[in-house]
């Protein structure tokens, strides 16, 4: 068994844009910008946004974090976003994940500009996605393809068991998967809460992506020897002896699992760091071609 560890894979990818980005200093280049929204008071989207904001600092991109109360109406959010589209020195722009009840998700992601959109999310992203064309990844599964490459994990002909249809993760996950690219050409069977025999479809699997947020759902039953085992989960449990209170979990027993397993991906210390790595390499493409169209 192999842990994948995401501290030596986001670091090799940080490291690479950091010299870019050193480059670009030396040559009094402007720098990339990554512009947060963040509505409430969300304590796990409070430190998801920290810690990219942190890691824009550590390899010398610029960054802003603007913060909203939870009653902030919807035209008004629109406007927030309209406004960073067009502002010049913005190269990404990501509104935080969930919203508030009263606001429509799609109604802000769909005014995010494409050219910025470095989540991934905007339909254009999205469709570009399923053809196969140049886009941005959404940064998870974009982490998970990074983490595979690095790692020169065989997915081609593998089945891969996907649980987990959200938009943010288990859909695009599945699609990037079945493509024809570098660690893809899987058989991909997408998992979700109406499955049926989930137990069955996972113990055929050769790779499995666990996304779907259920604490140490994936147990050593359901997976077969020397499957590789991805978990994206990152859920709060509560734990008294934390001075936070809580300890963070992956959907997977990653007791039980990791010796039946010929990959595992640890939580936290796995997905979590790819995500961000995945946010800056697409902030830098965003910054790159605006650059190049600004020619
Ligand atoms: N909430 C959970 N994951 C994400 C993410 O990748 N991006 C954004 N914007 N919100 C999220």
């Amino acid at each position: 068994m192999q842990i994948l560890d995401g501290k030596i894979v986001s670091q090799s990818v940080k490291d690479d844009l950091k010299s870019k980005v050193d480059l670009l200093k030396q040559q009094g280049k402007r720098l990339p910008f990554l512009a947060a929204v963040i509505v409430g008071n969300n304590g796990a989207s409070e430190t998801y946004v920290a810690s990219k904001t942190k890691n824009c600092d550590d390899i010398g991109f610029l960054s802003t974090t603007l913060r909203f109360e939870e009653t902030i109406p919807e035209d008004e959010l629109i406007r927030v976003v309209e406004e960073l589209n067009s502002d010049n020195k913005i190269d990404g722009i990501l509104v935080q994940l969930p919203l508030p009840q009263h606001i429509n998700n799609e109604s802000i992601i769909n005014t995010i500009n494409p050219s910025k959109d470095v989540d991934g999310f905007h339909p254009m992203s999205t469709g570009k996605l399923i053809q196969g064309s140049p886009t941005f990844i959404p940064a998870t599964p974009y982490g998970v393809m990074l983490m595979l490459a690095h790692y020169n994990i065989e997915t081609n002909g593998k089945h891969a068991v996907v649980i987990g249809r959200s938009n943010i993760v288990g859909r695009p996950m599945s699609i990037l998967l079945s493509q024809q690219i570098p660690n893809g050409n899987c058989t991909v069977t997408l998992c979700h809460s109406h499955t049926k025999n989930l137990k069955e479809i996972c113990f055929q699997a050769d790779i499995i992506i666990a996304a779907l947020g259920k604490p140490g759902f994936l147990t050593a039953d359901m997976v077969k020897e020397n499957s590789v085992i991805i978990d994206v989960g990152i859920s709060r449990v509560a734990d008294e002896s934390k001075k936070s209170g809580f300890t963070i979990k992956g959907d997977v027993d990653f007791e039980n699992v990791a010796s039946k397993s010929s990959y595992i991906t640890p939580v936290p210390g796995g997905v979590g760091l790819m995500t961000i790595a995945a946010l800056l390499k697409n902030t830098f493409n965003a910054y790159e071609m605006r650059e190049a169209n600004s020619k």
